[in-house]
């Protein structure tokens, strides 16, 4: 499932991230890609670790602990400390895969990459291209979204970046070990919670909505690795 997760950043917060990444050293991008995706990846990233980058990064993820939608959809186990990259003067990122395993630099941890999100901290019309392409079963998406929106998709889809022609598009993007490991099972879940949100709120006190609950609950408690 791709999926939009509208104002994770209020445009203060973008604001303020982009002056503070804007003003750091940026580096070739090709520090955090794997050989395959090194020979097609074209872009400036702010290196892991350095302040810049952690001030922000916490900043996001302090947001997506507040996001209800992120936090039923991806059901997140673990999330790689945010990085953020820069695409300039024609800059594109070929078709790739995500790594499937990253260690969490500076820590012993590793995460399996089961959702990548891109949180974008341009607006569109500050650039043309940079479209974020991404192939799944129902074809290709092509995703351009306000700054301060995420997209959330499955690791396991092949995907690329257009190349800017005009402008710069500047986002932050990083991965989510999900409790719940399969796509398909994950998909119920936030369907299901969707549907059971809609009950509380169309039919407050329905019976139904605590049997409904329960299920929920029992099949994460079936799926879930914590
Ligand atoms: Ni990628």
């Amino acid at each position: 499932m791709l999926l939009e997760i509208p104002a994770v950043l209020t445009k203060e917060q973008v604001k303020h991230a982009r002056q503070v990444i804007d003003a750091a050293d940026w580096v070739d991008g090709k520090v955090t890609a794997g050989p395959q995706s090194a020979r097609v990846k074209e872009n400036e990233q702010l290196p892991e670790n350095s302040k810049a980058s952690r001030e922000i990064g916490d900043m996001i993820l302090e947001a997506l602990a507040r996001s209800p939608r992120f936090m039923s959809a991806a059901l997140p186990n673990r999330v790689f400390p945010p990085l953020f990259n820069r695409y300039r003067g024609g800059h594109a990122f070929g078709l790739h895969v995500d790594n499937s395993i990253r260690p969490i630099t500076g820590t012993p941890l590793k995460i399996r990459t089961d959702l990548s999100a891109t949180l974008f901290l341009s607006e569109p019309d500050d650039y043309d291209g940079g479209e974020l392409i991404v192939e799944d079963t129902y074809g290709l998406h092509s995703v351009k979204f306000p700054a301060g929106h995420m997209v959330l998709y499955p690791s396991s889809s092949l995907h690329r970046v257009t190349p800017v022609t005009r402008g710069a598009r500047t986002s932050s993007f990083f991965w989510i070990q999900s409790m719940i490991r399969q796509d398909a099972h994950r998909t119920l879940l936030f369907q299901m919670d969707n549907a059971i949100q809609s009950i509380a709120r169309d039919a407050p006190g329905h019976p139904s909505a605590v049997e409904l609950t329960g299920i929920y609950h029992n099949l994460l408690r079936q799926w879930a690795e914590v």
